[in-house]
């Protein structure tokens, strides 16, 4: 698996094994395996050491799974159904300042993605993927998850061990590999955007 990812630069091999599998196994998740990933996304960066994020969990089965589940759009149920949790990462857009003031955040969204990318390497380290979904009807889960308007609700992350690609619908199957990534050259730039390559 990291074969096919090969860096062109030497990483921790964690950065490559993190990805984002659609077959899991439906099967519980210990709550102390969930929390080292909620530990993990809590040392997370963030502006002023905000910590704009929240996030919203439900463990398969329990009282809040189908309401969580219901939310993802139909195509991201249709195979994370079979996570063993779902977490929707929420973002705070203002913030109160010392003066007790409320202030935009414009970096909420940026410090909750760092928070989630943090908990999905921790997932990796414990043998466990999170796929993120962005594929998910927004406003129905401001109302189903009581989400006031100056929070945001980012994705959601589905996390579980991951199954046999053939456990997924034949379509699905031949999606179920680690994507590879555009050369560095056409990202990393010295200096000014180049003309060229924008926007
Ligand atoms: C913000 C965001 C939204 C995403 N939404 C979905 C989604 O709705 N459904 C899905 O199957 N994958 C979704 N993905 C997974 C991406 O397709 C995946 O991360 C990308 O192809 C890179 O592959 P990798 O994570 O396996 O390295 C999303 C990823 C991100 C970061």
């Amino acid at each position: 698996m990291t074969d096919f990812r090969r860096p062109t630069f030497p990483i921790e091999p964690l950065f490559l094994k993190r990805w984002s599998p659609r077959a899991f196994v439906p099967q519980a998740i210990p709550q102390d395996d969930l929390f080292a990933m909620f530990e993990a996304a809590r040392w997370a960066p963030s502006a002023f050491n905000m910590q704009p994020w929240r996030f919203l969990y439900s463990h398969r089965d329990d009282q809040h799974w189908s309401t969580f589940l219901a939310l993802l759009d139909s195509f991201n149920r249709s195979w994370a159904q079979n996570a063993s949790a779902l977490v929707f990462v929420l973002s705070a857009r203002t913030y109160r300042d010392r003066a007790g003031v409320a202030q935009t955040a414009p970096t909420h969204s940026f410090d909750a993605g760092a928070a989630a990318t943090m908990l999905a390497l921790q997932a990796t380290a414990l043998g466990y993927h999170a796929h993120t979904v962005a594929g998910l009807d927004y406003e129905a889960a401001r109302h189903a998850l009581a989400v006031p308007e100056d929070i945001a609700v980012e994705v959601a992350l589905a996390v579980g061990r991951r199954a046999q690609a053939e456990t997924l619908p034949d379509a699905l199957q031949a999606r179920e590999k680690p994507s590879t990534r555009l050369p560095l050259a056409e990202r990393f730039f010295a200096g000014p955007l180049p003309a060229e390559v924008q926007p």
